[in-house]
């Protein structure tokens, strides 16, 4: 059975004890099913919460949504990969578009983020997508693999650990969807990227985020070369986040 991710980017929203009674809620509906994994990326304060509710159930993965690039030192107002890790994160998000275009990342310290989770045996979820003029310019495939260059010079074996998320940028928080066709052509182009340096295909996983709702999910997911769903706002509802995952 192939894969199929429904990630919650609970951006910065829900604190710890917001965290908690989610969860309690959410579990209480939630029945593992084979093939389907339930991932978290809480606020850094919630991640421990989150983790502990989660307490190591079957299919639910918790993430943080960005890590610093350093394991430590003088960098105010950030956390590491290993602090991630000890707060009880398994992966983390790197390069979200919130990142890119609100706090300035770039793709170099994309890279170096990707580099210090995967030397801390995080799974990273690489981030990228085009903004509305690329697209309508046509350099939509232009700009995906120019911010796949974060990921020049790893081997295959560190590719293969990598989850990339595919959200364009207009399709954030705005209601517009890119479909799924649009998003397949995407994602296919992703692949090859992957295969080319070494990864077969099916072992790519690549997900489509930009206002995944209840009511849009279903003919996502029917398309073969979506792995899963990166959701905002959708996310922090627990009726609408249990109902998309149902
Ligand atoms: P929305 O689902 O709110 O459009 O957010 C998508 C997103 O940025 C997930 O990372």
């Amino acid at each position: 059975m192939s894969r199929r991710i429904f990630a919650g980017n609970w951006k910065m929203h829900l604190g710890p004890e917001d965290a908690r009674q989610f969860l309690k809620v959410f579990l209480s509906r939630y029945r593992h099913e084979a093939g389907r994994e339930v991932w978290f990326f809480p606020a850094a304060v919630a991640l421990p919460a989150v983790a502990e509710a989660a307490g190591g159930r079957a299919g639910i993965v918790v993430g943080a949504q960005n890590v610093h690039w350093e394991d430590q030192g003088a960098f105010t107002g950030e956390i590491s990969a290993p602090m991630a890790r000890q707060a009880g994160a398994q992966a983390a998000l790197v390069g979200h578009s919130e990142r890119r275009h609100i706090f300035g990342e770039t793709d170099e310290q994309t890279g170096r983020k990707v580099r210090a989770l995967l030397r801390h045996q995080l799974t990273p979820v690489l981030c990228v997508g085009e903004k509305l003029e690329e697209r309508e310019q046509g350099h939509t495939l232009q700009v995906v693999e120019g911010q796949l260059a974060a990921l020049a010079g790893l081997d295959a074996a560190a590719l293969g650990q990598v989850i990339v998320a595919y959200e364009p940028v207009w399709a954030i928080g705005t209601g517009k969807n890119a479909t799924p066709k649009d998003a397949a052509e995407v994602h296919g182009f992703i692949r090859a990227w992957f295969a080319a340096r070494g990864v077969a295909e099916r072992h790519t996983t690549i997900l489509y985020g930009g206002s995944v709702k209840p009511d849009n999910v279903k003919p996502l997911l029917a398309e073969p070369e979506i792995n899963g769903v990166l959701v905002g706002g959708a996310s922090v509802n627990v009726a609408t986040w249990s109902e998309m995952v149902r």
